[in-house]
């Protein structure tokens, strides 16, 4: 019996390829190079899956022009603003994407962004690096401390939960804000509030870990950092366009806001370039899940989605 088609559309960690050349007849990408929505409709020619990531946007045109066999679209990652889900659901094709793979490696990242903003990593490193460290004393580079700061956290799921536990440990006092409250098992004494407003009237810390939709686009703008206390920290591992950036900017360089802690740009890789200017802006390039482990987790829950729908299966982590 000849095996599955399934176009790859980006390069994946070595266990997840092999998996792939086993079980199905796959369509790689070694060069990792993105392709076009042209580009995309012609390498699915025949295929019965799609393995995508996060760069290829699953437009009702695009949808159009996938074969009919296609019975799959499986995102490699938890985000899934990129697939119209709607419209796979029209087209009968599953989506499905990677909800809990990624979740301690992510919360990870936003500790390391509070940690980093909060105590002037990147300035400290560039002290060290280019040679302008002088020696101690006592106003050095001060930073703030975490224990007995309140983190309001916006979106407590998962990764919200995650960096809850995390923060707790350094100290800190969690507040959130979430559609849906938490049951109390699940609260642990983190202080609901009903609006996003509410929450930043009391966030020294925001971490942002909210899906990006049409409703939550743009949220962080000039309007709502005035209500953050002064000298406070935002940091963002969820999607870049969730914060205006130009006022986030604003903020930062006037010192209404202490400093910032980003993995996640507003049509990154490219970012607004003032944020390069800012010695207060802590900046990684949207590594929240880039750990060995994670990411073979996160490849092989999309394979599991593929292989359910194949077989005939419910998918684990079906979007509709
Ligand atoms: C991925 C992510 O690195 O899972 C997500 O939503 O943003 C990241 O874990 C990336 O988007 C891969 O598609």
């Amino acid at each position: 019996m000849s095996k599955p088609t399934v176009l790859v559309t980006r390069r994946m960690p070595a266990a997840v390829e092999e998996r792939l050349r086993r079980d199905y007849d796959a369509r790689l990408n070694p060069d990792d190079r993105i392709y076009s929505e042209a580009e995309l409709a012609e390498k699915a020619a025949d295929a019965d899956a799609m393995l995508i990531c996060t760069s290829e946007k699953i437009t009702p045109a695009l949808l159009e022009r996938l074969p009919a066999r296609l019975k799959v679209i499986a995102t490699f990652s938890v985000g899934y603003e990129h697939i119209d889900v709607a419209a796979c659901k029209a087209r009968g094709i599953m989506a499905t994407n990677t909800p809990g793979a990624m979740t301690e490696a992510t919360a990870d990242i936003a500790l390391l962004l509070i940690l980093g903003a909060a105590r002037r990593a990147y300035e400290a490193q560039q002290l060290v690096r280019q040679g302008q460290w002088k020696g101690w004393h006592a106003t050095m580079l001060l930073g703030i401390d975490l224990g007995g700061k309140r983190l309001g956290i916006y979106g407590m799921g998962r990764i919200g939960q995650a960096v809850a536990r995390r923060a707790r440990g350094f100290g800190m006092v969690i507040h959130y804000h979430n559609r849906k409250r938490l049951p109390a098992d699940q609260e642990e004494g983190a202080v609901y509030h009903p609006s996003l407003e509410s929450l930043l009237r009391v966030s020294d810390v925001l971490s942002i870990n909210a899906p990006s939709t049409p409703e939550t686009r743009g949220i962080l703008d000039a309007e709502r950092i005035a209500l953050m206390p002064e000298g406070a920290v935002v940091v963002n591992t969820a999607r870049g366009d969730m914060i205006d950036d130009a006022a986030l900017i604003a903020a930062l360089k006037s010192g209404r806001l202490r400093a910032a802690g980003l993995d996640v740009f507003a049509g990154e890789p490219a970012l607004n370039p003032a944020y390069l200017n800012l010695p207060n802006a802590y900046l990684l390039p949207h590594i929240g899940s880039a750990t060995i482990e994670t990411r073979d987790r996160m490849g092989f829950m999309a394979l599991d989605n593929i292989d359910a729908v194949l077989q005939g299966r419910p998918a684990p982590h079906a979007l509709w």
